[in-house]
């Protein structure tokens, strides 16, 4: 077989992977509406009219947007009156923002670690972190994959606990055919530039409790009355608002939403079976109680006894210079992050965590929007590499 791409050979794919995020006339249109009409703020129907869209998507009775979702989450906990003296149950190994939210409205983050072959919350390991500060768990379905629901929500109830879902990578999940972000008390969504729904930035909210519905609206916008007069503000609050810009780009995008998601399952689903081929990857598993599973990211566990000892980080360099762009993900836990540090957090032994920082690859979702049958270039990526290890140690 011929010399790797990374020392100078062919690659296996020269031609650009689909780009992220797609847009075409629908957008253009909707931005010059917002434009026209000369309301540009979070006024402007065009935002209660995604808010509705997605909402009803999502089988969720209230729908609220925000301006990403880092302030989302901040919502969602300054709404169930979290803050200082409370203590939160969060996963190490996610985005910063989900135990930053934590800190940021005063309550201190308790990491609990992850299951091996999904990277989600372990729910066996939550009892154990429990104290009688404890408020809530934020369980983060991560890369879109939904954590345990039945188990989170079983604990969340025998110890009267809230539960918000970091639904930031999960638009579209379901878990036994319910949607994301609606089974806890509150969930939340990003909708920053590489969000599987995007307008480059902006959050969501979803619930389906009528009483945090009304707070969570009141809060993103100063706190207002909802049935008082302009400047009549009830609770404490801030401005958290989708701009109209977002809003219209967001509705357009809704339009190709599904396909999207039927084509990243169709993929994820075909790389899937080209893996079980490959000894040294494993996809995480895709439990069967998540009928959709978004797939923000397409993970796999890198083993390099599978590689003939080659290092992960080796192997990635050489997939990318074949064509095909991956990543190995977090360097480390949060915990190991200076805000979130044993001073700020409690810590839980998170081994898996430590453990899936050094062995997981990441592909991104666009990848997944390829043509099926292009799904095997990704395959010849990896064959060429490890026909050709020889060359790389
Ligand atoms: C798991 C998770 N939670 C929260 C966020 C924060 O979202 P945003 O970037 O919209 O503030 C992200 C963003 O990447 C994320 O990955």
């Amino acid at each position: 077989m011929s010399k790797l791409a990374i020392n100078g050979g062919i690659p296996v794919r020269t031609e650009a992977w689909p780009q992220w995020p797609q847009w075409d006339g629908r957008e253009r249109q909707g931005l010059m509406d917002v434009l026209e009409s000369g309301v540009w703020g979070g006024f402007n129907e065009v935002v209660g009219k995604f808010e509705q869209a997605f909402g009803k998507r999502h089988q969720a009775k209230h729908c609220v947007t925000a301006a990403n979702g880092s302030l989302s989450l901040e919502a969602a906990l300054r709404v169930l009156d979290i803050g200082y003296g409370d203590e939160v149950i969060v996963p190490p190994y996610t985005f910063i923002a989900t135990a930053n939210a934590v800190r940021l409205v005063g309550a201190t983050p308790v990491f609990v670690d992850i299951e091996a072959d999904t990277y989600n919350l372990d729910a066996t390991k939550i009892e154990e972190a429990l104290s009688p500060k404890t408020k809530a768990i934020i369980p983060v379905h991560f890369g879109g994959l939904p954590a345990d629901m039945d188990a989170i929500m079983a604990l969340a109830q025998k110890h009267n606990l809230f539960v918000v879902e970091d639904a930031a990578h999960a638009h579209g999940s379901t878990w036994r055919g319910q949607p994301m972000g609606t089974i806890g008390h509150i969930g939340s969504f990003s909708l920053q530039a590489s969000k599987n729904l995007t307008a480059g930035e902006g959050g969501l909210l979803l619930t389906n409790h009528d009483d945090l519905g009304r707070k969570l609206r009141s809060f993103v916008n100063q706190g207002r009355s909802l049935d008082g007069a302009w400047y009549e503000h009830d609770i404490l609050g801030s401005n958290m608002r989708l701009s109209a810009w977002q809003a219209a780009i967001l509705l357009a995008q809704l339009e190709r939403f599904d396909d999207q998601l039927a084509r990243r399952q169709q993929n994820a689903r075909q790389l899937r079976s080209i893996l079980e081929e490959i000894d040294g990857l494993q996809p995480m598993r895709w439990d069967e109680r998540a009928e959709n599973h978004s797939h923000h990211v397409f993970m796999m566990r890198y083993d390099p006894a599978g590689f003939n000892g080659l290092e992960r980080d080796q192997f990635i360099e050489a997939l990318k210079a074949e064509g095909v762009p991956c990543s190995g993900g977090y360097a480390r836990p949060l915990y190991k992050q200076p805000p979130l540090s044993a001073e700020y957090s409690r810590i839980m032994p998170c081994p898996v965590s430590e453990q899936a920082c050094h062995e997981v690859i990441y592909m991104s979702q666009n990848l997944l929007l390829a043509e099926p049958e292009q799904m095997d270039d990704i395959a010849q990526a990896i064959v060429k590499v490890r026909e050709n290890i020889g060359e790389l140690k």
